[in-house]
């Protein structure tokens, strides 16, 4: 079966497993942050309530959502290469809705920053709508990752 070929051979499903593991850990941090946001912008800049959100977003960013999404990255490239998977349709469109979730991850962690300086760019409808965007994309992805429809 394919799941046993390429170079991982009998450890191509742990590596499966240990890649759907770090999509769960970097999904639900794209699942807070944005929520996070919505709070802390109610927060006076320069409070003392500011900084413990300052703290709380850096620390989510810095301890699970970035290694996160770097694990997901290595492991899904492996798997990738280990299945040729660059040759298959649904591949093709998995990676371009996976890189756009690592460009939300990314304008994401530019808005905290942003946050941190005091600033409140978005009112708080606009976050709440982009707070879907890591929802839509994940249930994309794992039904081209799952069902492979072509
Ligand atoms: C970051 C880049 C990613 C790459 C390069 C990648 C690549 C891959 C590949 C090639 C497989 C098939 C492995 C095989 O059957 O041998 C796979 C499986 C899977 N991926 Fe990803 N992936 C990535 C991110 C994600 C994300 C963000 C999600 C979910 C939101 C996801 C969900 C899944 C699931 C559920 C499976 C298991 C499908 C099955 O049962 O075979 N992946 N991934």
């Amino acid at each position: 079966m394919s799941d046993m070929a390429g170079f991982l051979g009998a450890a191509t499903l742990w590596v499966k497993a240990a890649h759907v593991i770090f999509v769960i850990f970097w999904m639900a941090g794209m699942f807070m942050l944005p929520r996070f946001f919505v709070y802390h912008q109610e927060s006076p800049p320069g409070s003392p309530e500011d900084a413990r959100w300052v703290d709380r977003e850096t620390r989510l960013r810095r301890i699970i959502i970035t290694p996160s999404m770097i694990v997901v990255w290595v492991l899904g490239l492996t798997l990738a290469l280990n299945a040729d998977a660059f040759s298959q349709g649904w591949f093709h469109l998995k990676f371009a809705v996976v890189f756009a979730l690592s460009g939300y991850h990314g304008w994401m962690v530019g808005y905290a920053k942003k946050l941190a300086r005091g600033e409140r760019p978005l009112p708080e409808r606009t976050l709440r709508l982009l707070n879907e965007v890591p929802g839509i994309a994940a249930a994309v992805i794992v039904i081209l990752a799952v069902v492979r429809p072509f």
